[in-house]
């Protein structure tokens, strides 16, 4: 397992405002109908006296996305409060082929203030639908499934595989292990035989239209919500 590396040159798809390498530089003016100011501008002086404060911030303003009550605060500072209170569960997802939902499960993930996301098999993924919220997360890197089940085995995790298989029990009515990795599978080829035979339980969403299943971001979200309700309510 490998922590990702803080700057990824080649992962900046940048065409989002929120993906820019600054992300405090959004125009406040609002001047299309539905537009809304998002953030806040210049702090008034004097500035308060707070380490955890970011002069540029404090200086230019912060557009982030943000709850309120880290407005200015720096990055670090963020992370640093939210590991104060990371729930238990990790979330990790099958990349062996760029799969376009994990931006989607890293902004789900830091909603619901996820110990970390794992990353199996290739490292580049696209970071647009993460609105950035990945620099909130603790994100790591694992080859292959032997190496993520090494790892989860060392840190006393139980592996939850969620995917809609013959055998599989339905995550509406299943008790979620308190310390669990959700491991979800990418859009085709769903998840890999290897995965579902050596995880500790296979579970699945309950359907009930004409599709074979669901879009990866969206179960994922689901099964998040599932450990929220059982151990976090
Ligand atoms: C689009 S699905 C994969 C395709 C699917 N294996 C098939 O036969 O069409 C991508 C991933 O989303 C998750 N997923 C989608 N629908 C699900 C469901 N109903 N229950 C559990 N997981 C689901 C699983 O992790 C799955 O590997």
């Amino acid at each position: 397992m490998t922590p990702e590396p803080e700057d990824r040159p080649e992962d900046h798809s940048g065409d989002h405002p929120e993906d820019r390498p600054a992300d405090h530089t959004e125009d406040l003016s609002g001047d299309r109908p539905g537009d809304r100011a998002v953030g806040v501008g210049p702090h008034p002086h004097p500035w308060p006296e707070d380490p955890r404060l970011d002069p540029e911030l404090l200086r230019e303003g912060d557009r982030r996305n943000v709850l309120d009550q880290y407005r200015y605060w720096t990055n670090a500072a963020i992370v640093a409060d939210l590991d104060t209170r990371r729930h238990a569960f990790h979330v990790a997802i099958e990349n062996w082929q760029h799969d376009m939902n994990i931006g989607t499960v890293v902004r789900t993930a830091n909603a619901f203030n996820a110990a970390a996301v794992h990353i199996l098999g290739r490292r580049r993924w696209n970071r647009r639908g993460a609105m950035v919220t990945d620099r909130y997360m603790h994100l790591m890197h694992h080859d292959t499934v032997e190496a993520l089940m090494g790892w989860a085995e060392s840190s006393s995790l139980a592996v939850i595989a969620v995917d809609l298989v013959p055998g599989a029990v339905p995550i509406e009515t299943v008790e979620l292990p308190r310390h669990c990795v959700l491991l979800f599978g990418q859009e085709g080829p769903g998840l890999s035989a290897e995965v579902c035979e050596r995880a500790t339980m296979v579970c699945s969403i309950a359907q009930f239209g004409s599709t074979r299943s669901i879009n990866a971001g969206v179960a994922a979200g689901i099964a998040m919500h599932a450990w929220i309700r059982q151990h976090a309510i």
